[in-house]
């Protein structure tokens, strides 16, 4: 079907196949992307694929660099042009990669929400909150009137928990605190009833008292409005309380995806270990050892030729050197993928938590930080799987 999409600047023509309720409504196919640098091409995503449907939230994990960020600036259309991407991001069938920017603004805010880290990077300082939800709603309603968009800002306001919201629609942004900013950002983002709503690390910047206030404005705009939610983090803690599937980056690739308890109880992937490990536990009374992942990844202008974790993982033996593993289906009922050749010897590994695979000092301490020239190549490694301490249960 056609369906009207009306920018900010143009009433704009644009085939949206209808396939709300029959199938994913954002679908991310082989999507690369490449700047190019005074140093050379840096390789920021690597054939990423996910889909998302409505009322699904796909948690997105992996650490700092690994191109969480990156991969969704390109499906919204908001990389810089000298950004090479390529691939395929379709929203409801249309392909959104190359599309034209007025074509693109139509879909944001609309279809495709985004909120961002810092929620002063979306909010105006100069105009009232009210005020900013209410032209939120009037760019993609030019019907509504001030009164029942004033109403209505107010209704989103109470949604994602703001107190006393009759009165603080009235308030400037620096009138409210950090957390609350945020959830006035979720409000303007569940303003015109997205189809799927992005968060690109919601709740980094804020303090860790308000980080789960955040969290539940996030699932209230996500219960009010049906949207899918792919949700961006660092932090496996947040993903566990929030996810139903669970795509691990590193290195600019996908190196685990699966259900939410496959990546907590079942993970195929070391360095999917890894980050369990260094997530503190509930069940123990706190005295329990974290075990960080030691090193840096490797550079993205000039990859190793192997497995991008082997100077990091304490399973490395040299086969992993000889090809980066494709990411394959392991063994699960639910849809299950990992990217390791050794991946099914975690299997007889599982405890219902992670193995410690990463003993103290196991990972290269002394391994040097990636500085372009492929430190993988060069490090040492060299655990065999028998030598891995395992947690018991
Ligand atoms: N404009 C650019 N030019 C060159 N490299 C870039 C550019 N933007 C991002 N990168 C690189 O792409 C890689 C992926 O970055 P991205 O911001 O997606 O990481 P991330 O996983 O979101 O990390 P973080 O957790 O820190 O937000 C990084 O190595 C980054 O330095
Ligand atoms: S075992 Fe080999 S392939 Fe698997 S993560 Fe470690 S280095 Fe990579
Ligand atoms: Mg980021």
């Amino acid at each position: 079907m056609t369906e009207e999409l009306s920018g900010p600047t143009t009433g704009l023509q644009i085939d949206v196949q209808e396939t709300r309720g029959s199938g994913p409504l954002l679908s991310v196919d082989n999507l690369s992307v490449d700047f190019r640098t005074a140093d050379g091409t840096v390789h920021a995503v690597r054939g990423v694929s996910y889909e998302v449907s409505a009322g699904e939230t796909l948690g997105i994990v992996g650490e700092s660099g690994s191109g969480k960020s990156v991969t969704s600036l390109a499906v919204m259309g908001l990389l810089a042009k000298s950004a090479k991407v390529t691939g395929s991001a379709r929203f409801r069938g249309t392909e959104l990669i190359g599309a034209n920017d007025r074509a693109m603004s139509a879909i944001r805010g609309r279809n495709i929400a985004m909120i961002f880290q810092d929620p002063m990077t979306s909010l105006d300082p100069v105009y009232k909150i009210g005020v900013q939800i209410a032209e939120t709603l009037r760019v993609h309603d030019k019907s509504i009137s001030r009164k029942a968009a004033r109403a209505r800002a107010i209704e989103l306001l109470k949604i994602v928990g703001i107190p006393n919201a009759e009165d603080r629609v009235d308030n400037y942004p620096h009138e409210f605190s950090g957390g609350m900013r945020q959830r006035v950002v979720i409000a303007i983002a569940m303003a015109n009833n997205p189809d799927v709503i992005i968060a690109d690390e919601p709740t980094t910047a804020l303090d860790v008292t308000v980080q789960a206030t955040v969290l539940e404005a996030i699932k209230a705009a996500q219960r009010e409005t049906g949207a899918a939610l792919v949700l961006i983090t660092h932090d496996l803690g947040i993903i566990a309380g929030m996810a139903d599937r669970v795509m691990v980056m590193y290195s600019g690739r996908a190196v685990e995806v699966g259900s939410v308890d496959d990546i907590f109880y079942r993970p195929r992937m070391p360095y999917t270990v890894g980050l369990l490990n260094s997530l503190p536990r509930l069940d123990t009374d706190g005295r329990e050892r974290l075990t960080p992942i030691i090193g840096t990844p490797p550079s993205l202008l000039r990859p190793p030729p192997g497995c991008p974790f082997a100077p990091r993982c304490p399973m490395h033996i040299a086969a992993c050197d000889t090809a980066e593993p494709d990411l394959a289906a392991v063994d699960g009922t639910d849809p299950h993928w990992a990217a390791c050749i050794r991946s099914g010897e975690l299997a007889g590994k599982d405890t219902g938590e992670a193995g410690e695979v990463f003993p103290a000092g196991s990972a290269d301490a002394t391994l040097p930080a990636a500085t372009g020239t492929g430190a993988a190549e060069t490090a040492p490694h060299s655990q065999q799987p028998d030598n891995i301490q395992w947690k018991t249960p």
